[in-house]
């Protein structure tokens, strides 16, 4: 299942929230996407506990965000001494950025090979450690990373379809931008977009039509606005000139998702 901001982070947070103190998991923590991701969660007075996994530097990481004076008890973990059981257990939310980015020339589906096992083994521990959290599925191609998610879940006998997401968000974040040069609206996050499908080119399907106040878009310019949201993530790509893809407004879309 993939969310185009359907359901928001704040709200699965409500979610989890009358039962329990909420413990948000980042998987891939010290990575583009995890680190930027990790601040916005430490920022957010909706989480309580946040543990940082992955390969590398997490200890460092969450030296650095635990002397941020918010409400979240931040630790990180490393592979080593059982370190992604410590991390999962007892988890509501797993994020999961984990995994290498695109460089220029690359589709998302080049990331499959490695991305795809880093998910797996990611979600493996979800399903023995913190088998009820909601699931959020960041890393690339997000379009196959989360039917591979879902068969790892279906396999260890707990997946709800209700709890596996994948974060597409930021294709309804760029389209509420790029209309902006057309509705001129200061803040272009007043105007709601939906979009539809999922996350790579023409998969991804933002509805102008539905937006929210309605926006009247020229005909000689809805075609270029669409591709342009379609194909927003080469832009990044390209301008990064080999450094990565989209880290910084990826990780504003996982945590706003
Ligand atoms: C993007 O669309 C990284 O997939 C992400 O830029």
């Amino acid at each position: 299942m993939i969310t185009n901001g359907i359901r928001s982070f704040q709200e699965l947070c409500s979610m989890t929230r009358n039962t329990i103190d909420l413990t948000a998991v980042v998987a891939g923590a010290s990575g583009g996407i995890g680190q930027p991701l990790s601040l916005l969660c430490k920022a957010s007075p909706l989480v309580d506990e946040l543990s940082l996994y992955d390969v590398v530097n997490t200890p460092g990481v969450a030296a650095d965000l635990s002397h941020i004076s918010s409400v979240a008890k931040v630790e990180g973990y490393l592979p080593s001494d059982d370190g992604m059981k410590n991390a999962f257990t007892g988890a509501d939310l797993v994020l999961i950025p984990a995994g290498i980015p695109r460089k220029p020339g690359m589709t998302r589906d080049d990331l499959f090979k490695i991305n795809a096992g880093i998910v797996r083994d990611l979600v493996k521990g979800v399903a023995e450690y913190c088998p009820k959290a909601y699931v959020l599925v960041i890393s690339n191609p997000v379009n196959s990373t989360v039917p591979i998610a879902a068969e790892v879940l279906k396999a260890a006998g707990v997946f709800n379809a209700k709890k596996l997401f994948g974060v597409t968000t930021l294709d309804v974040v760029r389209s509420e931008t790029f209309v902006q040069s057309i509705t001129g609206e200061k803040d272009p996050s007043k105007t709601k977009i939906p979009v539809i499908g999922g996350h790579s080119g023409e998969t991804i399907v933002p509805l102008f039509s539905q937006a929210k106040p309605a926006v009247k878009i020229p005909e000689d310019k809805l075609d270029a606005l669409v591709h342009r949201v379609q194909f927003g993530g080469d832009e990044v790509v390209k301008a990064k000139n080999g450094a990565g893809s989209a880290t910084l407004s990826m990780a504003y879309a996982g945590y706003r998702c």
